[in-house]
């Protein structure tokens, strides 16, 4: 097995770098506003890229793309490299693909409702229990119907038509009521309203596409524009990410240690992620953070305070690179002691006083050693990066996002038919059927058996289309680890 070194601090002149081996691990960067962790995120991903892993990275302030060029050295930068002990450091650009999923400022990202499924859309749309159980019977009732569920007007229509049949709904799949349907319609309006219609539908991400490497061997960089969505749509930020997470957890297989991870992921803005998220939705990314691992994917958290992550995820967490915190109010301090005992002891080290004390780009910086164990919290500087801070020039980004490797394979997405069209074609033959003689001889013994069989064949053929996908297994765990 080669060794692979992630070279992200030093002190006086020593280099402190992490062996990948361990960047399975997950990690955590946090720190006041304005303290580095964007750029200590840039570094990292530099470094996984460099190896040859690629990553996958939300820019929430637009301060990302300045990977796409290299940096301009200062002296500031000269004496950095000399204190992080960077001998060989050069300026350059590294591999990056944009992501918008409004489609605008890179290729749209899209999935199809059925695999984001009734859990992570419930939270999504901020449903109540009853609510909930409806959904679910949407999602049932689609299956059970071989209606395949893609894009926004997909469930809009199959809600409108379960509103037109809640009685008989109802006795097979409980309570059905039409204000909770006229409930859960509004909802969708809004996330219509907020630009998310581009996101439902296909072509539907494939995996593989963020998990490239460049001709030279290089890990490429996907870089998700979330801007407008972070401020304008957390929810769906967060509900994409998680779902993202959760496909990868689905689809990768099993691959115990790795000398290097196979995909790094990078959450920033992490706090959005837990905020008002249901009890059962919190379980399952514990859960999936927990599992990931193992099929070789490196998950790093990106917030303000630690203490905004969860303790049984916090507890996962192999690398931790601790910027400046502020201590103010008897509750920064409170607070900076627990993020304290987070950190295995150093005598040479007083964490609680120094975390206030570091500066730009300085930290508090823990990872484990390649036999698994935390080294003890060293006090260092962040490497520089080798591209450039903040957004590159609008050209730059021009020309990577011309020369893209995958251009045109999402700009167009594709409207197959669905729940919508399907829906559609059967309320006009249902009208077209009423408007004959409806007091005709046909031998309705016959055509139930003809009915029978369309729908066994529909049926079977939605199975495939949805199981080429996994969506079955995928939903089948969210709803097991809600469940349990
Ligand atoms: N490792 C570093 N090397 C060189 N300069 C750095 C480094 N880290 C931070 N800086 C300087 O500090 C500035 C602020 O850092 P950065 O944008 O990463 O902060 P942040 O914690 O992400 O802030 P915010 O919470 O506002 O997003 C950078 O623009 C850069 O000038
Ligand atoms: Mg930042």
């Amino acid at each position: 097995m080669s060794v692979h070194l992630l070279h992200l601090a030093g002190t006086g002149g020593q280099p402190l770098a992490m062996n990948m081996v361990m960047a399975n691990r997950h990690g955590l960067i946090a720190g006041a506003t304005g303290t580095g962790k964007t750029v200590s995120l840039q570094v990292l991903a530099e470094g996984f890229s460099a190896a040859g892993v690629p990553v996958f990275m939300a820019d929430v302030k637009g301060d990302l793309s300045g990977l796409v060029q290299p940096s301009e050295i200062s002296e500031k930068f000269v004496e950095r490299l000399a204190r992080v002990g960077w001998k060989d450091y050069k300026p350059r650009s590294f591999p990056v693909l944009f992501w918008d999923l409004f489609g605008k400022t890179g290729h749209p990202i899209r999935t199809t409702m059925s695999e984001i499924g009734p859990l992570l859309l419930s939270s999504l749309l901020q449903l109540n229990e009853t609510q909930t159980g409806v959904l679910y019977a949407a999602f049932r009732i689609a299956d059970d119907n071989s209606f395949l569920l893609l894009d926004l007007k997909d469930l809009q229509a199959m809600l409108h038509w379960m509103g037109q049949h809640t009685r008989d709904l109802s006795a097979q799949y409980g309570n059905i009521t039409g204000s909770s349907l006229a409930a859960i319609q509004r909802r969708l309006l809004v996330l219509e309203e907020e630009g998310a219609e581009a996101f439902f539908g296909e072509p539907a991400l494939q995996l593989s596409d963020i998990m490239q490497t460049d001709f030279s061997g290089q890990g490429v960089i996907s870089i998700l524009d979330a801007r407008k969505l972070v401020n304008e749509s957390p929810r769906l930020y967060a509900i994409f990410l998680l779902w993202l997470l959760a496909e990868l957890f689905e689809e990768l297989p099993e691959v115990g240690d790795l000398e290097k991870p196979k995909l790094v992921f990078f959450f920033d803005e992490a706090h959005l992620l837990f905020e008002g998220a249901p009890k059962p939705l919190v379980d399952k990314i514990e859960q999936v953070v927990r599992l990931i691992r193992s099929k070789g994917v490196g998950v790093y958290f990106c917030t303000q305070n630690p203490t905004d992550i969860p303790d049984d995820v916090l507890g996962q967490l192999g690398l931790k690179i601790q910027h400046a915190l502020r201590a103010f109010t008897p509750r920064d301090r409170k607070n900076i002691r627990a993020v304290a005992q987070n950190f295995r002891d150093n005598p040479n080290v007083d964490v609680e006083r120094e975390i206030t004390e570091v500066g730009l780009g300085e930290a508090l910086v823990s990872f484990l050693n390649e036999k698994g164990a935390p080294i003890p919290v060293v006090r260092a500087l962040i490497c520089p990066p080798q591209s450039t801070i903040g957004p590159a020039s609008a050209d730059a980004i021009r020309q990577r996002r011309d020369n893209s490797p995958i251009k045109g394979k999402y700009d167009q997405p594709l409207d197959r038919e669905s729940a919508y069209e399907q829906l559609k074609e059967r309320a006009e033959k249902a009208a077209k059927e009423d408007s004959q003689d409806t007091a005709s001889t046909r031998n309705s013994s016959r055509e139930s058996v003809s009915d029978v069989l369309y729908k066994t064949i529909a049926r079977e053929t939605g199975k495939l289309l949805f199981s080429t996908r996994g969506r079955k297994i995928f939903r089948g765990l969210l709803e097991t680890l809600t469940r349990g």
